[in-house]
């Protein structure tokens, strides 16, 4: 027994924010963010939360699934910007959806956080223990971003990507992934600090920081390698995947683990010009993009893989 995704949906805030209007409130261009990246605009919340944005994704997908709230059993939520420290995420949504059958818990892998929910689903319905799960990535970046640093806050959006799992005997074929503690300060954001009666602070609230070139040359490396394993563990050849859904930081990395793995680069569809870096929800959004676009066929094979902050990493070979 394994799980097979049997539905997906998505949802990004209304409000379209284009390099050229990021180069009216800050020192920078749509010459500089899309030469280096690929990105070209994103979606940045306004009336909208990380909950309302998973709320939304996560009825799509039950829908497109064509499954009840009241049949999952499990939810698992991957994010890195959830409204409340408690309850988690998954919680709320949950009660949203009205699926009062489910244990939900919250992940934080941050863009490798869908690979490690759908990892821990597989292994959920591998052991027995349940039989639908809906899996999502939701994330409003914006609001940790420090927006007068252009080197990182250009680059991310907002949104939400969900995927309901239904327990079968084919479909997810093989998970890997791994992480790197080690190197954690690369792409780093605090939370509150310490702060009680007998330790005060006066700390500034945190913000996301990147050395960017490290990220760049670890994604490069641990990628294709990540997907390879994924692919030998299947007992699949790349030639064999007919679509790569890879993490969506950058144009020129998915360009250089196409090259690596000598795929051409039709087999990864992106979204990251129109959504930019949605952390935990950019395999999700982009996976729902290429499904109700029929551009899956059933019983194809596809890879999806994240990498980002902890380090961590993951891949992962399914049928459709
Ligand atoms: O999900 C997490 C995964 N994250 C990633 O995958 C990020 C991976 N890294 C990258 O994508 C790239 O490293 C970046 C896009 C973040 C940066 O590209 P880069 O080619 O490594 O640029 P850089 O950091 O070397 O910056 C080059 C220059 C600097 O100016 P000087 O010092 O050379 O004069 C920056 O100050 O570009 C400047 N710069 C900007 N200029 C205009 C930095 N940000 C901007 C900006 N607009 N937004």
């Amino acid at each position: 027994m394994t799980g097979r995704i049997c539905g997906t949906g998505s949802a990004v805030p209304k409000l379209r924010v284009t390099n050229d209007d990021l180069s009216k409130i800050m020192d920078t261009s749509d010459e500089w963010i899309k030469s280096r990246t690929g990105i070209e605009a994103r979606h940045l919340a306004t009336e909208e939360t990380t909950t309302s944005l998973a709320i939304e994704a996560s009825r799509l997908a039950l829908e497109n699934a064509g499954v009840e709230a009241e049949e999952l059993d499990l939810i698992i939520a991957a994010t890195v910007s959830s409204d409340h420290i408690i309850p988690t995420l998954s919680c709320e949504v949950q009660s949203a959806l009205g699926a009062v059958n489910a244990t939900a818990f919250d992940i934080g892998a941050a863009c490798s956080g869908f690979l490690f929910a759908l990892s821990t689903v597989q292994a959920y319905m591998m052991s027995g223990q349940c039989k639908k799960a809906l899996i999502l990535g939701a994330e409003v970046l914006s609001k940790i971003m420090d927006w007068n640093d252009r080197s990182t806050c250009v680059l991310f959006g907002d949104g939400a990507g969900a995927a309901v799992i239904s327990a079968e005997d084919t479909g997810i074929m093989s998970v890997v992934h791994g992480s790197d503690g080690a190197k954690g300060m690369v792409l780093a954001c605090d939370n509150r600090p310490v702060n009680n009666p007998y330790k005060k602070t006066t700390a500034d609230l945190s913000y996301v920081s990147m050395n960017g070139q490290e990220v760049y040359k670890f994604a490069v490396r641990t990628v294709p390698k990540c997907i390879e394993q994924a692919l030998e563990q299947a007992g699949v050849t790349a030639d064999e995947i007919s679509c790569f859904i890879l993490h969506q930081a950058n144009r020129r990395i998915i360009e250089a683990v196409a090259k690596r793995l000598k795929q051409p680069i039709e087999k990864f569809p992106m979204n990251l010009m129109e959504c930019g870096n949605i952390s935990a929800a950019s395999v999700p959004i982009l996976l729902d993009n290429v499904n109700r676009h029929g551009m899956i066929e059933k019983e194809e094979k596809i890879v999806l893989a994240g990498f980002g902050a902890g380090l961590t990493w993951g891949a992962a070979v399914l049928t459709w």
